[in-house]
């Protein structure tokens, strides 16, 4: 059984994608172990709640510096004893140490087809504002490993998704949620649940048979 704990900022949708998941049967051996969350008003500690899920808040703003706000944060999530630490928004860099201690077994949904629309500033809303201003006719989002870099570990899985006349960063968001996020985070967290994950270097081999 995959033990996991999903780190959260916001509202949450993927969060709950992954609940669901759990539930319907669509991630399997896996467990959530708790939520943890830099925001104590996310609503996705709410979702948290209703669903009888452990949930606490580390925040920066507590602690009287980031190096002890970073000690406290891997405290947290080493209290968990996950085997899979979950980015699902969360909006704060990763300490150093907690790559290090948790190589491969972090993963992170991020809003585009990295290497498009990634790194430091493209977050959010922001990613799909600059989709829009270039004009790209498709957008995405992609699972990845991650490492010291921002968004530049080992890409898992990624999900394509139609830009539309007319779209607004809103529109857009909206879509890439529900059409890529929502389901290539919990298959991504299926497949390492089940073992057919390997990581090569800068890049992941998945189990063929699996590939759907
Ligand atoms: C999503 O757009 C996700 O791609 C990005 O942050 C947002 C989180 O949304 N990493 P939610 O909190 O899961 O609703």
């Amino acid at each position: 059984m995959l033990r996991i704990v999903v780190m959260v900022s916001g509202g949450g949708t993927n969060l709950q994608a992954i609940i669901d998941g759990v539930g319907n049967g669509t991630i399997t051996n896996t467990e959530i172990a708790g939520v943890i969350s830099n925001n104590k008003n996310a609503y996705a500690l709410e979702r948290a709640r209703e669903n009888g899920i452990p949930g606490i808040c580390v925040s920066p703003g507590d602690y009287e510096s980031r190096e002890v706000f970073n000690g406290k944060l891997l405290e947290a999530v080493d209290a968990y004893a996950p085997d899979l630490v979950v980015l699902a928004g969360f909006l704060v860099v990763i300490p150093p140490d907690m790559i290090r201690q948790y190589r491969n077994r972090i993963i992170n949904i991020h809003p585009s087809l990295i290497p498009s629309f990634c790194g430091k500033g493209y977050y959010g809303l922001k990613v799909h504002e600059a989709a829009l201003a270039r004009g790209v006719k498709v957008v995405g989002a992609t699972v990845h490993f991650v490492d010291e870099g921002t968004d530049t570990g080992p890409i898992l899985l990624q999900k394509a998704v139609e830009v539309k006349q007319g779209d607004t960063p809103e529109i857009l968001q909206k879509r890439v949620m529900e059409q890529a996020e929502w389901i290539i985070l919990p298959r991504a967290i299926d497949l390492i649940a089940n073992g057919k994950v390997r990581v090569k270097e800068n890049r992941t081999i998945i189990d063929q048979e699996t590939r759907k």
